[in-house]
């Protein structure tokens, strides 16, 4: 079976392409890419005023299964993924039982045989991501995972976390480190700042995020890992990880879309979608991460796609679960806000969320090119859309977008050289 994607504006400057392109693809792979291909009776989808790249990878997700399937399965994870524009997702090792051994690992991968895009796991760095026993980091290795992570958790003890370095860096694997001092945070809500005082909330000050990246800075100089700062939100840990690299640290990180879009102000009407680990930050530390984001500074855009059920966002703000459910608006946010208004370009784009995350996890990310796996998106710039958390595969609804206006859509996503979502004429279909 032969498809013929006629007419699209196509980018992937790491592949010498930006403009009209027609793509033929043929089994799992991009057969090729010309100017003008003939259509000899192939399957064909006209991307006329349509963009082309290839489908994003998002390295920091929680599909919660085993364990809260409730919240969300690796199946319809892996398809809000597909509606997202992504083809390729890793897994965050907090599920019930945590990924510290390769029993759940293999669970996992058996799963992602039949999710509808490729799914990673990522092992835990100490057991039941408790911080206080390391995992068997040696045999997660050997499992497959991509990276360590306690994500959810910090891990407290430096000397442990020296330890796991050193693991990890005798296995190759880099720790996506969630930063946060426990006693710094204990049971705040959200951003320590004006608002916190304002709504009467137990705050959270940036410097609990921002003494982690310092130690675990240290503690990467000293063991040589790859260190990998997860959701990063505040200028103080910016500027510590810019400060790093000048010295040469083996140090990249993330930001989230929420984080570039919202602040603790939002947190006014008490709206539990948006309470988030870490918490959304002031205007100042916002502002800060959107220069950071125009300056190419940012190495990687990460959901921390985090879903939950309605009844876990019940309540006064104080219970409700933390995380937001990212996937399916992770682009179109991105496109929006920081694409249609030229603060980055379609190859910044896939420079944070395509090839940098390949490269961190060592995963297949060659781009658009004949002989390539047939990974690509097809988005539709002028659609005009709302977030409606209805529709969502997601079994997470909880995303403080809800409602929100925008242009430009994912339209379609290839995986392998399956078409896996449609949403040509509104279909909003999963195909796989
Ligand atoms: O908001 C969050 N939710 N932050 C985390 O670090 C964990 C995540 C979750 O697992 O729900
Ligand atoms: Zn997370």
């Amino acid at each position: 079976m032969k498809t013929l994607i006629k007419n699209g504006s196509v980018y992937d400057s790491k592949n010498g392409l930006a403009g009209k392109y027609d793509i033929l693809i043929e089994g799992k792979k991009i057969y090729a890419i010309e100017a003008e291909i003939k259509n000899q009776s192939y399957q064909v989808i006209d991307a006329e005023g349509k963009i082309i790249i290839p489908a994003l990878i998002d390295m920091h997700t929680h599909l919660r299964e085993p364990g809260y399937e409730e919240k969300e399965t690796v199946k319809t994870g892996s398809e809000a993924a597909a509606a997202g524009g992504f083809s390729a997702v890793a897994a965050m090792p907090n599920t019930k039982p945590i990924a510290d051994n390769p029993a759940v690992v293999e669970h996992m991968k058996h799963k992602a045989e039949t999710a509808a895009v490729r799914v990673y796991p990522i092992g835990s760095i100490t057991q039941d991501s408790k911080g206080e026993v390391l995992s068997e980091i040696g045999t997660l290795a050997k499992a497959g995972v991509k990276a360590l992570s306690d994500d959810g958790n910090p891990v407290m003890n430096s000397e442990i976390m020296r330890r796991a370095m050193e693991y990890a860096s005798a296995f190759e694997l880099p720790i996506i480190d969630h930063c946060e001092d426990e006693n710094l945070s204990q049971d705040g809500v959200m951003h320590e700042g004006y608002y916190s005082t304002i709504f009467g909330l137990k705050g959270i000050p940036a410097a609990a995020e921002e003494i982690m990246v310092a130690r675990d800075i240290v503690l990467a100089e000293m063991t040589g890992i790859h260190l990998h700062i997860a959701h990063l939100s505040t200028e103080g840990s910016l500027n510590l990880v810019k400060e790093a690299k000048t010295r040469g640290v083996n140090i990249t990180f993330e930001v989230t879309p929420h984080h570039l879009l919202l602040t603790d102000k939002i947190i006014e009407d008490y709206n539990p979608d948006a309470k988030v680990h870490p918490p959304l930050r002031s205007k100042r530390d916002k502002d800060i991460l959107v220069k950071a984001l125009k300056d190419g500074e940012i190495d990687v855009l990460a959901t921390d796609h985090a879903p939950h059920t309605f009844e876990d966002k019940l309540g006064e703000f104080d219970y409700a679960a933390f995380g937001i459910s990212g996937l399916e608006t992770a682009l179109a946010l991105l496109y929006h806000n920081f694409i249609k208004t030229e603060i980055i370009d379609w190859d910044d784009l896939l420079r944070m969320y395509y090839y940098k995350p390949g490269e961190i996890m060592k995963i297949e990310s060659e781009g658009l090119k004949a002989g390539a796996r047939a990974d690509l998106l097809i988005f539709d710039p002028e659609r005009e859309w709302t977030v409606d958390k209805k529709k969502f595969k997601s079994k997470g609804k909880n995303t403080p977008f809800a409602g929100q206006k925008l242009c430009g859509k994912n339209e379609i996503t290839f995986v392998g050289g399956k078409l896996v979502y449609d949403d040509r004429g509104g279909r909003n279909e999963i195909l796989y």
